[in-house]
């Protein structure tokens, strides 16, 4: 749902979209834009920008946004900020644990010994989070061909683990992939990076592979992830699914969430009829989930779209 080219913004126009970004009068959807021209500007100052309204916000889902593009552009000036938030225990869980991601993206040693402080959170999807990000970091050191671990996906993200080597598994085996996917006695790593093999072979099948891991009770970090990769893949047939878990009041709503943004992903007139019902949803970060996703459905849908490229 974002771009990754990178424009050149005078620092006015960049003080404006940040203004935007920080402007709680403003619609969601326009924030959110203003937050992922920011990313794609990059740079100290608009990393400034994207701080301030990581710690002053109120809505926790701009908020984990934030968090989650800091880790994205992979720029060390924002790890005081991060570690901050990593550290407020009353933030909530979603974007501590965006945080503690985004430090793990950015991966530099410096990184990696605050993520050890908080191995043992005691909100689980924190301490996973903070677990899986180690893990991340120590692999790429091991790995001396490991970069930034962007170079290996169609996709353009940094993703919290590598995909499986193809040693490990052969990339084609998906039946396998889904195995060690919902193998709760495989570490979250490992399944993570099965996770992302499925990701990256990009087809109807292992989408719906991917899609089982929705079922799988022992992390909603997990499920979230799931989630989120969804969206990336952009496949209807996995509507249905995201449908079935974003209707689940009792699920953890990062899950929610992830379920909602992979649906305005989608953007077909079934997954953006599915999300109207859930625009004035009891939990505030699904409704506002549902309005961002329309609106980007809407966007993506656009010719503005071009214009924000
Ligand atoms: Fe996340
Ligand atoms: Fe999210």
């Amino acid at each position: 749902m974002t771009t990754t080219t990178t424009r050149t913004l005078t620092s006015k126009q960049i003080d404006s979209v940040g203004s935007l970004l920080k402007d709680d009068r403003q619609p969601m959807g326009a924030r959110f834009r203003a937050l992922f021209t920011l990313k794609n500007v990059a740079g100290k100052a608009a990393i400034d920008h994207i701080c301030e309204a990581l710690v002053k916000d109120e809505s926790a889902l701009l908020k984990h946004e934030c968090a989650y593009c800091l880790g994205q552009m992979q720029d060390s000036h924002a790890i005081a900020t991060l570690e901050t938030v990593l550290a407020n225990t009353s933030e909530h869980p979603m974007v501590r644990h965006e945080a503690g991601e985004a430090l793990g993206a950015i991966g530099t040693d410096q990184c990696l010994n605050i993520l050890l402080k908080f191995q043992n959170d005691p909100c689980k999807d924190v301490a996973e989070t903070v677990v899986l990000a180690v893990n991340r970091i120590n692999h790429l050191k091991g790995n001396a061909n490991g970069g930034d671990g962007r170079e290996s996906s169609i996709y353009s993200s940094v993703d919290p683990a590598p995909p499986l080597e193809e040693k490990e598994v052969d990339s084609v085996e998906i039946e396998k992939l889904g195995q060690i996917l919902v193998d709760e006695k495989e570490s979250l790593f490992k399944r993570y990076q099965a996770m992302f093999t499925l990701r990256n072979i990009n087809s109807d099948e292992s989408a719906m592979a991917l899609a089982n891991g929705l079922d799988c009770p022992d992390s909603a970090l997990f499920r979230h992830e799931i989630a989120f990769v969804l969206g990336q893949m952009q496949k209807p047939v996995t509507t249905d699914k995201l449908a079935e878990v974003l209707a689940q009041k009792t699920e953890n709503e990062m899950v929610r969430h992830e379920c909602a943004e992979a649906l305005g992903a989608i953007a077909t007139d079934k997954a953006n009829n599915i999300l109207k019902d859930y625009l004035s949803d009891e939990a505030r970060v699904v409704r506002e989930s549902a309005i961002v996703a329309l609106d980007v459905s809407d966007y993506n849908n656009s010719e503005q779209f071009q214009l924000l490229e």
